[in-house]
């Protein structure tokens, strides 16, 4: 490093051996006690903190000033590195065996009193939000910050050592359907038109492929206009990457390795390879694309019972297309009248019309309303099935495969916390591969796309691609999935300009449509494709995770709120009328 006038070490790094070198230090005094007439300063920076003492005795002039010192001022000394009295080593700090009497010292800024301490634990976050600059001041932030710093580092120099490229990619680009809401940018210069924020670096870095650059990343910056939770911020960071002349494995081998140096900066060990898991088996056993699999408590079928029984209600729903599921809970049949409803309340919560339960006796019969339904051979079925013992319970669900899958892996989850059965010591990551190329929405009534509409369907299903089965046409699309946290998502892509016509054609985009959304990309891919595949880490969401915090607001520097808000800056402000004629814009809320 190179050292500077104001600063020729830093705090924390000193210690006995510095011990009769002269150095100057720059920083915060962050606690002033005054101790029969000495007063004692921790200075802190970056590094940590140092003791730093004067005595009217010793001199007299740097003490004068010293005692203008207030809490957060900003100050440097110059002075002799000396040993403290062993009596007064401070454990607490790696500099508590050294201090200075400074020679000079001079008060650089001075600090209002801070509107909250920095090492309360309590403050609210709104208020660590609005004075974000202070909260970095704080320990914790402060080493979440080096600790992304560290990562990043570690997925630059493992991607560097495999021959990626780091390339930057357009922030004003055109607007894509599909995927999230855009954040739009009108432009002034081309009157009515607008850009978007991109949602990834997606359509850039397939264009890089054809480009010829075989392996790019970038630590990328994503916009997306979504309701916001915890784990999800209007803009993010992507360690996004793709490659060129790979297969689906190439890629996970690649990633692996770039999970294996992340999670090494954090200091934690994980082994490749990972388990793969096809997303059908992800959901039949856990009712979720992410499980976690630090628990079991895993969901089993009761279909073909129930569809031999007189449990006609969910026999219908089996009929029409619905599934049902079930989760055994060890030791359940002690729960009361009044734990069973909560538990319903919250099945109901999840979307749930009806959750039925068999609560298996200890003196091995069992209780359940819907006993009725069913002969005893199938009740003893459904015990089998569910691997219960007496004192256990079960619960089931029948209704859509979407939502039993949900409700299921909501209810499990539940459980699995409030039960205290996640074990926080490990490190369970896998891959969830072979996703469905397309979802049902219900809310626009048509097939999208599950990943992207530039994954490639699997081979084998191009038949029922063409026919129109698009239910059942699987992708060759993956996940990365930490302790029940979506890492990231990537897939293989198509290459071939006929079949990702065909895709938008099965989305239901108009040959038109295509034309003026997709053209340059469709074009693009007319003139030599390698085949190519790829996939974007979360950063945010894998820095939170080794930080183990909560949220990703703990890893951003600047985070928006959950209403997409800067309470610091009050991003996003209002446009002047200037501006708005500027950009040919008019509102329609009435503006100051
Ligand atoms: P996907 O949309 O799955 O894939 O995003 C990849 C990863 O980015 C993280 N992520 C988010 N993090 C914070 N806030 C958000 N709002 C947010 N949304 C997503 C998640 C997710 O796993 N272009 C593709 C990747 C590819 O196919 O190569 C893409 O963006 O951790
Ligand atoms: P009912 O005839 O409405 O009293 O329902 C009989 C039993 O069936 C109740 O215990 C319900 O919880 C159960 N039940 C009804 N619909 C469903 C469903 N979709 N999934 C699971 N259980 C159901």
């Amino acid at each position: 490093m190179i050292r500077t006038e104001m600063k020729s070490h830093n705090c924390g790094e000193l210690n006995l051996q510095n011990v009769g070198q002269e150095v100057t230090l720059s920083g915060w005094a962050s606690t002033i006690r005054d101790l029969g007439g000495i007063l004692f300063v921790e200075l802190r920076d970056r590094s940590g903190f140092f003791q730093i003492v004067t005595n009217p005795q010793i001199n007299p002039e740097v003490h004068k000033t010293m005692e203008k010192v207030r809490s957060e001022y900003v100050i440097t000394v110059k002075g002799k590195i000396t040993r403290r009295p062993e009596e007064t080593y401070n454990e607490k700090y790696p500099t508590g065996q050294v201090e200075m009497y400074p020679e000079s010292m001079e008060i650089l800024s001075t600090s209002k009193v801070l509107p909250f301490v920095l090492d309360d634990e309590n403050v609210s976050e709104d208020v660590r939000l609005k004075y974000r600059y202070l909260d970095i001041r704080r320990e914790k932030m402060l080493n979440n910050l080096k600790l992304r710093h560290k990562i990043c580092q570690a997925a630059r120099s493992y991607l560097n050592s495999e021959e990626f490229l780091e390339v930057e990619t357009p922030i004003l680009i055109k607007t894509t359907p599909e995927g999230a809401r855009d954040y739009l940018v009108p432009s002034r210069v081309q009157e009515g038109k607008f850009y978007a924020l991109p949602q990834s670096p997606q359509i850039f870095k397939q264009l890089l492929m054809v480009g010829g650059i075989e392996r790019y990343y970038q630590i990328a910056k994503c916009f997306r206009d979504e309701d916001l939770r915890a784990d999800r911020q209007p803009e993010f960071t992507q360690i996004d990457l793709e490659m060129s002349f790979v297969k689906q494995q190439d890629v996970i081998r690649t990633v692996e390795g770039l999970i294996v140096e992340t999670f090494k900066a954090a200091g934690v060990e994980v082994k490749p390879p990972f388990i793969q898991m096809p997303w059908q088996e992800a959901m039949d056993r856990y009712g979720s694309d992410k499980p976690d699999t630090r628990f079991g408590l895993e969901l089993f079928d009761i279909g073909d019972i129930i569809l031999e029984s007189n449990f006609d209600i969910v026999k219908n729903t089996l009929l029409n297309g619905g599934i049902v599921r079930g989760i055994r809970i060890p030791g359940g049949a002690s729960y009361s009248r009044k734990d069973i409803d909560d538990i319903t309340k919250l099945a109901v919560s999840f979307g749930a019309k009806a959750l039925a339960n068999i609560i298996y006796l200890e003196d091995g019969t069992a209780k359940s309303p819907v006993l009725k339904f069913v002969t005893e051979e199938q009740a003893k079925a459904i015990q089998d099935r569910a691997q219960a013992q007496a004192g256990d319970i079960i619960f089931f669900v029948a209704d859509k495969p979407k939502l039993v899958y949900d409700i299921m892996g909501r209810l499990r989850l539940h459980f699995g916390k409030s039960l205290n059965l996640i074990d926080e010591s490990k490190h369970n990551l896998l891959w969830v591969v072979d996703f469905p190329m397309f979802e049902w929405s219900d809310e626009e009534n048509r097939f999208m796309a599950m990943h992207h509409p530039f994954t490639s369907p699997c081979l084998e299903d191009m038949d029922k691609l063409k026919a129109g089965d698009l239910g059942n046409v699987k992708s060759i699309a993956y996940d990365i999935v930490y302790n029940g946290t979506e890492l990231g998502g990537g897939s293989v892509r198509i290459h071939s300009s006929e079949v990702q016509s065909e895709i938008f054609k099965a989305l239901g985009l108009t040959q038109e449509e295509a034309e003026e959304k997709f053209g340059f990309m469709v074009n693009a891919l007319q003139y030599g494709t390698p085949p190519h595949a790829g996939l974007a880490i979360g950063l945010d969401r894998l820095v939170a995770l080794l930080c183990r915090t909560e949220s990703i607001r703990d890893v951003i520097a600047f985070p928006k709120n959950s209403g997409a808000k800067c309470l610091m800056s009050d991003a996003p402000g209002e446009a002047s009328l200037q501006q708005l004629r500027e950009l040919h814009l008019k509102s329609t809320v009435q503006t100051k």
